[in-house]
């Protein structure tokens, strides 16, 4: 390598250092006064943190708050979420929306017990195995129920960095129009990371980007610096949504106990949302059907729908 070419990567190693430190100081500094005091903060028991990592996936962290302690009040451990029925699961999870989320943490706790003696792995490629962890919740399992410093990226993480490179114009010149991926975010995540206190770390991280999406709210949705990037998925607008009538289906069949036919299920959408015409609710019932979480009653004339049973339901879903 010619000395020319070495000291411009010296140069941009140096210059990355830099930027990382004043980001990792602004980051802190935001922490001191805004940080957010949240219950599954003051744990670093590994399940609760990864029932509070599934329940956040989708969903704002106020919601999130009012079922998190009575889901692991209800639950405990993955030995008594494993052998719950899913119907209980389902109706601890209702309000959350998502309801796959709870299917797949059901068989997460039930791989856990399996091949792990009950105790969530500290290895990332055995979380990864789990249903419904991917790279961000495997992640965050790590640094926060293991304290160990990884990096990841989920949607407050890639806002808190996407809005610093911004303001030091250091996006590639591409980003304009060419979406920014997370695999770019990386070299300053890692050297921003502080590896003694990954916890806090993360904590803050995200407590910066949720008030930077809040601030960019009350500007306008153009102002939100995910925007920039080729990785983020909106969160849809909660009422009216699939996610409102899913889990509006799944509450009725579960507090009624009984079948439901496609028009009573239609009238349950119009409960919640005024507007789902026939058609929506026809198509929201058959993507819950087509998922295993609801079934069709044999030979039933009018046709009727019902949760499925517990068995049954965990050899048709494949997470
Ligand atoms: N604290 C720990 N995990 C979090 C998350 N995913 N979102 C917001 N705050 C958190």
């Amino acid at each position: 390598m010619s000395r020319g070419a070495s000291a411009g990567i010296d140069r941009r190693d140096a210059d990355l250092a830099r930027v990382a430190g004043a980001f990792r100081r602004t980051v802190y500094a935001h922490y001191q006064t805004e940080r957010r005091d949240l219950p599954w903060r003051r744990t670093t028991d590994p399940y609760a943190i990864l029932v509070s990592e599934l329940m956040l996936q989708q969903t704002q962290v106020e919601r999130v708050l009012h079922h998190y302690q009575p889901f692991l009040d209800a639950f405990p451990t993955t030995a008594r979420l494993a052998a719950a029925p899913l119907a209980e699961v389902l109706s601890s999870w209702s309000g959350l929306g998502y309801n796959r989320r709870a299917v797949a943490l059901q068989r997460a706790a039930d791989l856990v017990e399996r091949d792990h003696g009950g105790r969530i792995p500290r290895d990332r490629d055995d979380l990864l195995r789990l249903p419904g962890v991917g790279p961000a919740t495997s992640g965050a399992v790590l640094a926060f129920a293991f304290g160990v410093p990884v990096v990841f990226v989920e949607t407050n993480i890639r806002r808190a960095c996407l809005a610093e490179l911004t303001a030091r114009s250091l996006l590639p010149a591409a980003a304009e129009d060419q979406p920014i991926r997370d695999a770019l975010l990386v070299p300053l995540l890692e050297r921003a990371l502080d590896r003694d206190d990954p916890r806090n770390w993360y904590y803050a991280l995200m407590d910066y980007g949720a008030a930077l999406g809040r601030a960019a709210r009350r500007r306008g949705a153009a102002a939100n610096p995910n925007l920039a990037s080729a990785d983020y998925r909106r969160q849809s607008r909660f009422a009216g949504s699939a996610r409102q009538l899913r889990g509006a289906i799944v509450r009725a069949l579960v507090e009624s106990g009984a079948a439901a036919t496609a028009g009573e299920l239609w009238r349950v959408c119009r409960g919640v949302a005024p507007a789902t015409t026939r058609a929506r609710a026809a198509r929201v019932i058959d993507q819950l059907h087509d998922e295993g979480l609801l079934e069709r009653v044999p030979h039933s004339r009018p046709l009727l729908y019902q949760l499925p049973r517990d068995r049954q339901l965990r050899r048709m879903i494949q997470l």
